[in-house]
């Protein structure tokens, strides 16, 4: 068990301390990827520092290359020293790592799970006590169904004394019908309550916050419905280019990455009704509802409420980039989205005809992800001539990233002697209000998931939910051939995008 270090003035923190968790081992299935060195370890990591992880806590990491547990154990250390948001403490790190195991085989051979099992009742019988076990799949996705009924196999998936919680990465399915032959085979082995499929928005701290901001405050809920919000856009821009995933995205695109899961629970957030209890399976039921609400897109009309497009080569942060069809294991003909914008509706009585517009891209003119929400314009101006040029609606602005926060704009009187009106933010950062440094999404994650809290993880109905959204528009993609219009990377994003806003609006820069 790790020693925790003293850390600053954090409330989140102490709330991980205050909040038990029962002794558990964690196994990480593609413990030697990409996403385990960036996000998982040095999640992991950052709980045992701030004193977060349950008393007696082992990891085990399993994946396809042959090594030591030492050697695992460096390789480990590695990744934390270069990818933990604070530096390492000696210590900790040691204790963290002293003891850890390392399981080599592929996936769907029975010796790794005899070799897991053995590692796992070892750790159990040094500590006299069956010890909870979580199982974290972040392999690449034709495994999920694989590992998941090895571990039925084997009898790994349950036990009388302890709990056993299997953790599902993304993309959970590519297709509507492939979320539900993999929600199908999952759920022969475990129970809807031992699965937490990730999406790493839900642990991010802001998009939690917009739960605080629309519950714990009176202001907005009068205003929050079709009588007051003229639209709701959400969007998620990268300057990033694909990196070295062509072998992933290229088969995903942008529509997969991130419209379906992240940036439909964004909307599910700000459209969802008030929960009467902050419980996990409340809050899930009233986001189904949200998404069963949403108009799904008719395959005649797609073109109309969606658009997508490629990065051409371009300049980002003053860098020369190459298009997307120049970058690294991407075919030169590949017809895969680097850009997607939606137009959706929600189809109840607080959102009829209240548009919601999503866009997300690579290769955009910066990183930012917000939601703003513009309300309708005064039903009457008052002010003579020049008065009201400056007079627009008021906008309320939540930044998820960077500089996270909450802005709204008033109208306000510029000084002087005529009576001229302009806009100004009224604006709550993070950063100033709370002086801590957020978590990142995946140490509040992995703790909820060992706690056994499913709040922020999606539910089978959900994942189903969002897809029947997407998979009209992505079998029409799939069966329209390109080429595919394309922006300039370091741009706000494909001209093309405009024909989606109503007369008269436009999309905010970027
Ligand atoms: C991941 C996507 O889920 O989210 C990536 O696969 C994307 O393509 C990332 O870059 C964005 O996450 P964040 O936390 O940086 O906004």
């Amino acid at each position: 068990m790790a020693t925790p270090v003293e850390t600053h003035d954090n409330p989140l923190v102490e709330g991980l301390e205050r909040l038990p968790v029962h002794p558990t081992t964690l196994v990480i299935f593609g413990a030697t990827g990409d996403l385990a060195r960036r996000k998982l370890l040095p999640a992991i990591y950052n709980l045992a520092h701030e004193g977060g992880l349950p008393e007696r806590f082992n990891l085990v990491g399993t994946s396809r290359s042959e090594m030591t547990d030492e050697a695992f154990a460096n390789e480990a250390g590695e990744a934390i020293r270069q990818f933990s948001r604070r530096p390492p403490d000696d210590t900790v790190l040691k204790e963290l790592l002293d003891g850890v195991r390392y399981v080599g085989g592929t996936f769907d051979s029975d010796a790794v799970y005899e070799q897991l099992g053995q590692a796992l009742d070892a750790y159990d019988d040094e500590a006299g006590d069956p010890l909870n076990r979580a199982f974290y799949l972040s392999t690449a996705p034709e495994f999920f169904p694989v590992i998941v009924e090895q571990l039925g196999a084997h009898k790994l998936q349950r036990r009388d004394d302890a709990e056993v919680r299997v953790i599902i990465e993304k993309p959970f399915g590519t297709t509507l019908e492939e979320a539900r032959q993999l929600n199908h085979r999952v759920l022969r082995v475990f129970r809807e309550s031992q699965v937490f499929r990730i999406d790493h928005y839900l642990g991010k701290e802001t998009v939690q916050n917009l739960m605080a901001f629309r519950f714990a405050n009176g202001l907005f809920e009068p205003v929050w419905n079709r009588n007051y919000i003229d639209r709701v856009e959400i969007t998620a821009a990268e300057d990033l280019g694909i990196g070295t995933r062509a072998g992933y995205y290229d088969h995903a695109g942008a529509l997969r990455d991130l419209v379906q899961n992240h940036m439909l629970q964004l909307l599910c957030h700000v459209a969802m009704e008030p929960p009467v209890h902050f419980e996990a399976n409340e809050i899930r039921d009233e986001k189904v509802k949200v998404l069963r609400a949403v108009l799904k897109p008719d395959p005649e009309s797609i073109d109309d409420i969606a658009v997508r497009a490629q990065y051409a080569a371009g300049t980002v942060g003053g860098e020369d980039v190459p298009g997307y069809l120049q970058e690294e294991g991407v075919p030169p003909d590949s017809n895969t989205e680097t850009y997607a914008a939606i137009r959706l509706e929600i189809e109840n009585w607080r959102w009829a005809a209240v548009p919601f517009y999503l866009r997300t891209g690579k290769r955009l003119a910066r990183k930012v992800t917000e939601i703003a929400i513009t309300l309708k314009p005064v039903p009457h101006l008052a002010f003579q001539q020049d008065g009201s040029v400056g007079v627009r609606p008021n906008q309320l602005i939540l930044t998820m990233q960077p500089n996270e926060g909450v802005s709204l704009s008033l109208g306000a009187k510029i000084p002087g002697s005529r009576m001229r009106i302009r806009p100004v933010n009224m604006e709550f950062l993070y950063g100033t209000s709370f002086m801590s440094q957020s978590p990142e999404a995946y140490e509040r994650l992995i703790l909820d998931a060992m706690r056994g809290d499913a709040t922020l993880f999606t539910r089978n109905d959900e994942v189903e939910a969002q897809w029947e959204i997407c998979d009209p528009i992505v079998a029409k993609w799939e069966a329209t051939p390109g080429p595919l219009p394309q922006y300039e990377a370091g741009s706000q994003g494909p001209a093309e995008a405009d024909r989606l806003v109503d007369d008269g609006a436009h999309w905010r820069a970027i």
